[in-house]
């Protein structure tokens, strides 16, 4: 941080000032429609960060400019009051993309914090800061960021999204579902039932793009995601709330092929409208969004030589789940005994292009020009949860979910070979999804103890979303699993990673009240892997 920014006062500014709008409280209660107030009413953000440009993002939410386009002029600078402007321009808001407005900066100095906004009219947006990343040859001394996943804005308030923002982070990586599609159960806020519901929208299940654009500005309405945005830059993925429950490819809930392209291809442009992503994701253009591979969203990302992200996606490539049928709402369990598909060594959960593009960056990272820390950023729990006893009679029999890796055996298989075969210096999995806390070692053979340990792996709990399962599912399964170190159902919040060359640190961090946009949030454990040694080990918080 430039020592001329005041950072306490410019995040207190920045949560203040958008917690005084009027409109913004009543969006905490109800639908989107009153950020017409305004044009910024869902903040800026910034992402995609190289060693020397950046994407900066807003959408316009005033519903006044109808089918118009608008000039947005926006600004960036080296301080918070734009004494010393770096670079201006103007860009223009397509009706087309949802007055969405993605500049894409370049020419900037490694390693750089710099600040931006954004004009339309009379209106100027709040100030985001956002840093490009250091030099490709650099070996960065540190790295501070925040992994999350799953925050369905009516089961909980975003406190963790708060907390983020107070840390001060490099960089903040997210990791699927930003938006869940349901229509909203009815009545009011019920904290005392099964499935809490501590906020209440009235919007119908997401299915058009109007559909999938209200529901971003919903999520987006929540001032505590747009201070975490504003803090610093965002690689993001997807997992499959972005488009609907348990979708695989092109078989969504009740229809598939051309029928669910459609729909896809709405959620897919939402997505693109709604996050600070390059034009170049846009693999075929805005006509090409039905086709089966319209979003390339999947990249690797450099901090230098201190880490490498392979940011994964896990749903647009991937086989149709085991044994699922149709018409089912999701993907649910299959007992392996019964269901010969499960195994089927043609099936994966990357797809085939992505796996190769994801097998050839790991042999490339074990090099000796390769990263110190090889991080697989990706949606869901890969390490295996066996629920019954170890005998072969009962895992055949014992429910297996068809949706994560579990559901992916053979695909699981490859790429432990590959992180075998060739293996980088340190590889560390990051991950969600599954609304729990997972820490694991990842071993060559899960059902052999003494078999190698490969890597790490750390699947965060949901930001808000919640949890079904119970702790004493979760003791059940540390205990039958040796290479689960901690399962944690019960907490809602994100990850907290500290990164050295010589060692990586995982914090789990918990929100106390999902119920209270001010609840405290506080550490759960602490991990730590050292360089060269593979396997998570524990660390007093
Ligand atoms: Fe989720």
């Amino acid at each position: 941080m430039p020592p001329e920014l005041p950072r306490r006062e410019w995040l207190q500014a920045l949560l203040l000032g958008t917690a005084a709008q009027p409109w913004r409280a009543w969006a905490q209660r109800s639908n989107p429609a009153g950020l017409a107030a305004d044009p910024f009413g869902l903040g800026v953000a910034s992402g995609s960060p190289s060693h020397n440009s950046v994407v900066l993002w807003t959408r316009l939410c005033t519903d006044g400019l109808g089918p118009a386009n608008a000039t947005v002029s926006w600004e960036l600078a080296e301080d918070a009051q734009f004494a010393r402007v770096l670079q201006r321009g103007q860009v223009t808001a397509q009706a087309e993309l949802g007055h969405s407005v993605h500049v894409e900066v370049s020419g900037l100095q490694a390693e750089r914090w710099v600040h931006y906004r954004f004009m339309v009219g009379d209106a100027v947006s709040p100030v985001g800061r956002t840093r490009t990343l250091p030099a490709p040859e650099a070996l960065a001394p540190r790295l501070r960021l925040a992994f999350a996943s799953c925050q369905r804005w009516e089961h909980g308030f975003y406190a963790a999204w708060r907390d983020v923002a107070t840390r001060n982070p490099d960089l903040v990586l997210f990791l699927g579902d930003y938006i869940y599609e349901y229509a909203s159960p009815p009545g009011g806020p019920t904290p005392q039932a099964k499935t809490p519901i501590h906020r209440v929208h009235t919007l119908r299940r997401a299915q058009t793009l109007a559909d999938y654009r209200d529901r971003y500005a919903l999520h987006k309405s929540d001032p505590a995601l747009q201070a975490a945005h504003a803090a610093c830059p965002w690689l993001l993925t997807w997992d499959d709330h972005e488009v609907e429950n348990d979708y695989a490819g092109e078989r969504g809930r009740e229809s598939s092929g051309a029928d669910f392209l459609r729909q896809r291809s709405a959620a897919y442009q939402a997505f693109y409208e709604n996050q600070p992503l390059r034009a170049s994701v846009l693999l075929h253009g805005l006509q090409g969004l039905a086709r089966p591979d319209a979003l390339r969203i999947y990249q690797r990302s450099d901090f230098g030589r201190l880490a490498r992200f392979h940011l994964l996606d896990d749903r647009q490539y991937r086989a149709v789940q085991a044994c699922r049928e149709a018409g089912s709402s999701g993907a649910g369990t299959v007992r392996a005994g019964r269901c010969a598909e499960l195994t089927d060594p043609a099936r994966s959960l990357l797809g085939p292009a992505q796996e190769q593009w994801l097998a050839q960056g790991l042999a490339q990272d074990a090099s000796p020009q390769g990263p110190r820390w090889s991080v697989i950023a990706q949606q869901t729990l890969f390490s295996p949860r066996h629920y019954g006893g170890a005998s072969a009679a009962a895992r055949a029999d014992e429910p297996t979910p068809t949706d994560p890796w579990d559901g992916y055996p053979a695909a699981r298989r490859r790429l432990l070979a590959d992180l075998q075969a060739t293996p980088p210096r340190n590889t560390v999995l990051i991950g969600g999804d599954v609304h729990q806390n997972y820490v694991c070692r990842v071993q060559a053979d899960p059902d052999r103890p003494d078999s190698a340990v490969l890597a790490s792996e750390f699947c965060g709990t949901s930001i808000s979303s919640h949890s079904g399962a119970t702790l004493e599912r979760a003791a059940a399964l540390q205990r039958d699993n040796p290479h689960i170190l901690l399962a944690r159902p019960d907490q809602r919040g994100y990850a907290w990673v500290e990164l050295s060359p010589q060692r990586w640190q995982t914090t789990l961090m918990a929100v106390d009240d999902p119920g209270r946009a001010d609840s405290p949030v506080r550490p759960l454990a602490r991990f730590v892997v050292e360089d060269g040694r593979a396997g998570p080990q524990p660390d007093t918080v």
